[in-house]
């Protein structure tokens, strides 16, 4: 689907809107909250601002939006009975809708004293997204994004997860295309074009990229029980490069957050 001026007018409010909520709750994330009261203010402050938490009841999703700690890749279903623990590595993962448009992004948190290994991890995963954000703009193929972030992160040891991907949105959830996080060739057939609005977000292990998925569905964790991170914005193809809808006001995209 190709975007014009007015849908970037409209995917801009939304991306701010959704990185403002990641900004102002930054605030609440520390040790001894749980991830039920984090998504109860996503869904306040979102509510507030006149707009849609996408998550919930999104193909029966139970919550606002996804937290994601520790080992847990992805989809982590926001609970009652789950507090964030000094030494955790958490992704939380917000999409707003706003006048029809969506934005979709996440950003990781550490909790207290986090260790190397968690702080190298988390800072390969944002910089392979920024890096591939870096080189978007039209005629460079699709494939060169998963290229970028795989070949970054696997050179330091890490793995890049399989199993799901970035995504067209825009004025639908998950479009076409699939970004795939590691290269194909394949995606060399899909050219990026003025127009495109896609997600970039590699999720990054530690150890092995296999992974299973809880009883509940849908909170996928690594196999291994190796940590993984991951990162997320919402980015639309301009005639000469790249806009990021979802870039924090307060410059709180990169951990590590100073209070
Ligand atoms: N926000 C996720 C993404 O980046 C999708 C979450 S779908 C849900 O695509 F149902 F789990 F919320
Ligand atoms: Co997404
Ligand atoms: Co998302």
């Amino acid at each position: 689907m190709i975007y014009d001026k007015k849908d970037f007018e409209g995917l801009r409010r939304v991306g701010r809107l959704a990185a403002d909520t990641l900004d102002y709750i930054t605030d609440f994330v520390s040790a001894g909250i749980s991830t039920y009261d984090i998504d109860k203010i996503v869904a306040e402050y979102t509510k507030k601002h006149n707009a849609i938490c996408a998550p919930l009841h999104y193909h029966g999703y139970p919550k606002n939006c996804c937290i994601s700690v520790n080992d847990v890749i992805c989809h982590g279903i926001p609970s009652k009975h789950e507090y964030l623990n000094d030494g955790d590595i958490v992704n939380i993962d917000i999409t707003t809708i706003l006048d029809g448009y969506y934005g979709d992004t996440s950003r990781m948190f550490l909790i207290g004293n986090v260790s190397e290994r968690a702080r190298e991890l988390v800072d390969i995963t944002y910089n392979s997204m920024m890096n591939a954000i870096s080189i978007c703009k039209p005629g460079v193929k699709l494939s060169e994004i998963g290229k970028i972030i795989q070949t970054m992160c696997e050179r330091e040891g890490f793995s890049v997860v399989r199993d799901f991907c970035g995504h067209g949105t825009g004025k639908i959830f998950h479009d076409e295309p699939q970004v795939l996080h590691y290269y194909t060739k394949e995606a060399e057939n899909t050219i990026l074009k003025e127009g495109m609005v896609f997600t970039i977000e590699p999720m990054i292990n530690t150890g092995d990229w296999q992974m299973y998925v809880e009883d509940n569905d849908w909170t996928a964790r690594t196999i291994d029980g190796g940590l993984s991170a991951q990162f997320e914005h919402t980015i639309g193809i301009t005639k000469n490069g790249v806009e990021i809808f979802t870039k924090s006001q307060r410059g709180l995209n990169k951990p590590p957050y100073k209070k």
